[in-house]
């Protein structure tokens, strides 16, 4: 009988990959952290160090140029560079959100077409989901149409708070093709940059991951060709789904990484400062706050593991736990960096130190790829289903 290891157990070849990590992020990205914050640019210099490293398509099939890496490497990768700086670490996950559409719904002509560029970091994918009154509800309040016409679709709408939307070349929007349908009306389609009458709209001004563009996208009269389809007319809105049980775990990790990025710092402030005669690390007070924010960081890295596993697994509860471990971990980001800009008083408080910026970053992991209370309802109707009204 074999004995699977445990996810938090690391192979040869992860220790390996891991190792890099923590070398690139100690000498380039660290230093750069809190001047992306400062700028607000997109650090392309940090996106090409991890294209060099082969850092942009960990998980994806060694057959379309990826490293054929599992999920639970994928998240320890992001959760290592998420330690030093988020915006950076959204490099890595949201390449992996944005050729996920690719991935499942496509077919093996369209991943050989678009998966080796995006693996290679040569090109830059997003997701386009969200609009302006589509959020929580995706489907039923998603406004975007695309109509068929010859070989083509022809998409109308608008998509907003498109992360990395500015920088991408390759973009998956999802668009209504039969408003009759509900959530099985919808369609998925891969635009490319520029095509016309697909235009990149407003920049957002964040309080935090300040060096991940966040735009808007307009299609207006845009015509994209049905052999851009993923999948079938009317499969998009599971494809979109079934992306996001795998890209969750990606923000969880971007959270557990902020975490202890915060929780490394606090603890090495609190064995300087000396207050009343001692470190006030000795100060009881502050080291129950100290042995809270470990736990927590620990339980909420044993679960985002165990969701990664998962997803190496396609187990038919990914939804679930890819869910958990988002709303674990996002929670987890926002209380520890929360207490660490405590912990250093006056001086977390200040932008010379970084864990005001941890903060700041901290709070996005609980509102996007689904908030919170969106995380919640996904594992409750795990649990007791979804409520339809009978029939009369
Ligand atoms: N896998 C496969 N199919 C799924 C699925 C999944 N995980 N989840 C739902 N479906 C299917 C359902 O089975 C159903 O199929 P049938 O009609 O055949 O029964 C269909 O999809 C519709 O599902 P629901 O009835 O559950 O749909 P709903 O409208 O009640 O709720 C929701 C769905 C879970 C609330 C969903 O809308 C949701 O997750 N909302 C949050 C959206 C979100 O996370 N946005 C993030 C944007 S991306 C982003 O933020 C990225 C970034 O910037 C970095």
């Amino acid at each position: 009988m074999s004995i699977a290891p445990p996810a938090t157990a690391t192979s040869d070849v992860e220790e390996m990959i891991l190792d890099t990590v923590r070398q690139l992020v100690k000498e380039r990205v660290e230093p750069r952290a809190a001047e992306i914050d400062e700028k607000g640019e997109f650090p392309w210099d940090i996106k090409e160090l991890f294209a060099q490293n082969d850092l942009l398509g960990i998980p994806f099939p060694e057959e379309y140029g990826g490293l054929g890496g599992s999920f639970v490497t994928y998240v320890k990768v992001v959760e290592e560079v998420a330690k030093a700086c988020a915006s950076s670490s959204l490099i890595i996950a949201v390449q992996e959100l944005g050729a996920l559409p690719i991935l499942i719904g496509g077919t093996d002509e369209q991943k050989r077409r678009w998966i080796p560029d995006l693996a290679s970091g040569k090109k830059i994918a997003a997701y386009a989901l969200t609009e302006p009154g589509s959020g929580s509800d995706a489907a039923g309040s998603m406004r975007t149409k695309a109509r068929r016409d010859g070989d083509d679709y022809v998409l109308d709408g608008t998509k907003i708070w498109i992360t990395q939307g500015s920088v991408a070349d390759v973009t998956t929007v999802f668009a209504v093709t039969d408003p009759a349908k509900g959530p099985n009306g919808i369609s998925a389609f891969v635009l490319e940059k520029g095509t016309p009458g697909f235009t990149v709209g407003k920049l957002e001004k964040k309080m935090g991951i300040r060096g991940s563009p966040t735009v808007e996208l307009s299609f207006e009269n845009c015509r994209v060709p049905a052999a851009n389809m993923l999948g079938a007319e009317g499969e998009g809105f599971k494809i979109a789904m079934k992306v996001l049980d795998k890209s969750r775990p990606g923000i969880a990790a971007q959270a557990l990484g902020i975490a202890q990025g915060a929780l490394d710092y606090a603890t090495e402030y609190t064995k300087q400062r000396v207050a009343f005669g001692k470190p006030i690390s000795q100060q009881q007070g502050l080291q129950f706050m100290l042995a809270d924010m470990k736990t927590e960081v620990e339980a909420a890295r044993l679960l985002l593991y165990e969701a990664a596993s998962k997803c190496d697994e396609n187990a038919p509860d990914v939804t679930t736990w890819a869910a958990m471990a988002k709303l674990k971990c996002g929670d987890t980001a926002m209380s520890v960096t929360v207490d660490a800009v405590q912990l250093l008083g006056g001086y977390g408080y200040s932008t010379e130190y970084p864990v005001e910026r941890m903060m700041r970053d901290a709070k996005i992991t609980q509102i996007y790829e689904g908030t919170q209370q969106i995380q919640r309802l996904v594992i409750a109707r795990s649990m007791v289903g979804k409520w339809s009204p009978p029939k009369p």
